[in-house]
């Protein structure tokens, strides 16, 4: 646990170190849970945005994009349901006044015997060695069995409660548990509450006349309520999908994990309607789509696993997560939801107008069914950059911090050095960054000894340093230095571009997703 600890505290320094995320108006001492993307930060979100884009929008021809507003009619909210429905339980400390959301206590809770579990799996595998079979233990270990029937337990009567509204029954499972305030220990809780997520605001000139509305706290609605613009004004035909990334409002409670919980996030989302029945083959269809989309990342295919729901939103058929494991342990990074016609029905009602497609083959008129996508894009960006954030002892003893961004993703794709500020080489160094710069963003840096901008450039994420040095004026080539391995290679200054496309291009990171939709 304190060696997570640890790796999260790293991950939060070198974000700030490096110019990728800064606590937002910190000279104010900063706003709880949101955050400003930095100099390199933006670069990084911007490229991963765009990776999503290419991969759902560009590559499928049956799918569009919009850009929807983020204040909408207060209507659409009731019709959503977030108006009545979009609660946290909440529960305060008496002794500490510190407010908590009951199940994520509850769930840390289980979190903890999860470790647990972790503890016998490593115990196991150093008794037995090469022989030790993981799946094996698990599911015949005695302790294990009972930690695990045990976290089942807790965590289908928290569900059930939830659903039957039953907050006196989550406060009792809280009690029955002997879950304490993680800050004081004390055990000395209030009643547990439901709390709206949904951010307010007033829309006209004055008090009287001023309407009452929300920012959205999520993408989706922004499609669901064009769904029939862009169906008529595209021709799309049924299967047909609509996309959209864009900021979205939570007045989250537990507002921790830095940018894995945030009150101002990014989504990127995509409705895709289907006819009614054929759901449940779109459903697995995009699971599987959507885990090839982050394995062609190449962060390692352990990393991720998929957690199907049991417990329903009221909206859902089925619905399961993406789950990464972040520096704190395995959590949601994407969920895939079939949300049936709940959506869409549900707007005709308040709105009063039809939302139905019309199939020519069948010759009928239906409500579409809805497979939704819905990732985070800043806790894509804290997968990425937690990920890559790694301490590598090198031969001669020391260790170097290297930021081993996926390439495509990286924010700055080569560093030019000239290896002296004189002599010439300065000149060259900038010829090839004016030539380089029309293809890729790539930085200039003539400051400190070049084994010190090296480092500087391994620890922002960089892949590529390019050095000029003397003999670069006779024999027109420079010396590559990858970010990975370290290994330098001489070569032509005319084969920069290619080299280093080859290792950025989007399309050659894409092409690892196999076309299944
Ligand atoms: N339209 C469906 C929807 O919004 P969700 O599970 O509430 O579903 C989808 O959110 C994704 O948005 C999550 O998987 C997560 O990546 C991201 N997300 C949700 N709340 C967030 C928050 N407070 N801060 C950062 N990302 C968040």
């Amino acid at each position: 646990m304190a060696k997570q600890e640890d790796q999260f505290k790293k991950v939060l320094s070198h974000a700030k170190e490096y110019g990728y995320v800064f606590q937002s108006s910190e000279i104010y001492d900063g706003l709880s849970a949101v955050y400003d993307y930095a100099q390199n930060g933006v670069e990084l979100k911007k490229n991963i945005r765009d990776y999503w884009w290419k991969a759902m929008v560009q590559m499928h021809e049956n799918i569009v994009g919009i850009d929807a507003s983020i204040l909408m009619h207060p209507t659409t909210w009731k019709a959503s349901g977030h108006v009545d429905a979009f609660n946290d339980p909440l529960i305060d400390n008496k002794d500490s006044k510190k407010r908590y959301r009951a199940d994520v206590l509850i769930e840390d809770y289980c979190a903890k015997i999860e470790g647990k579990i972790d503890k016998e799996v490593a115990k196991a595998a150093k008794r037995f060695g090469a022989s030790f079979n993981k799946e094996e233990f698990l599911s015949t270990n005695g302790r294990v069995l009972g930690y695990q029937e045990k976290i089942k337990t807790i965590l289908a009567r928290m569900g059930k409660s939830l659903e039957n509204e039953d907050l006196a029954d989550v406060k009792l499972l809280i009690e029955d548990l002997e879950i304490a305030d993680p800050l004081t220990g004390s055990r000395n809780w209030t009643e547990v509450k439901q709390f709206n997520l949904m951010f307010g605001t007033q829309i006209g000139a004055s008090a009287e006349s001023a309407t009452q509305v929300y920012l959205r706290p999520e993408t989706a609605q922004g499609i669901f309520v064009n769904f029939l613009n862009v169906q008529k004004t595209g021709r799309m035909k049924i299967p047909f999908g609509i996309a959209q990334t864009g900021k979205a409002f939570r007045n989250e409670i537990v507002a921790r994990q830095f940018i894995f919980r945030m009150r101002e996030f990014e989504q990127m989302e995509m409705q895709f309607f289907v006819k009614p029945g054929t759901q449940k083959e779109w459903y697995k269809e995009w699971k599987e789509t959507r885990l090839k989309w982050h394995l062609s990342l190449g962060m390692g295919a352990e990393n991720y696993r998929f957690h199907d729901h049991d417990k329903l939103a009221h909206y859902a058929d089925a619905a399961a997560d993406i789950e990464f494991k972040f520096p704190f342990g395995f959590k949601e990074l994407e969920g895939i939801h079939s949300r049936t016609d709940f959506d869409l029905k549900a707007h005709e009602k308040h709105s009063g107008k039809k939302l139905q497609y019309f199939d020519h083959e069948e010759n009928k008129s239906y409500t579409p069914y809805v497979v939704e996508t819905s990732i985070g894009l800043d806790r894509m960006f804290l997968a990425v950059f937690s990920n890559s954030l790694q301490e590598e002892a090198l031969e001669n003893g020391t260790t170097r911090t290297v930021l081993k961004l996926p390439a495509v993703l990286a924010p700055f794709k080569a560093a030019i050095f000239p290896l002296v500020k004189k002599d010439g080489l300065p000149e060259v160094a900038r010829k090839i960054m004016d030539d380089l710069k029309w293809d890729f963003n790539v930085f200039y840096d003539e400051k400190d000894a070049v084994g010190k901008r090296y480092r500087r450039q391994d620890a922002a994420g960089t892949p590529f340093c390019i050095t000029v040095d003397h003999d670069s004026l006779n024999d027109d080539s420079v010396t590559i230095r990858h970010r990975d391995t370290m290994e330098q290679k001489r070569v032509l200054i005319s084969d920069l571009k290619d080299i280093i496309k080859a290792a950025v291009d989007v399309k050659t990171w894409l092409q690892k997703i196999e076309k299944t939709v």
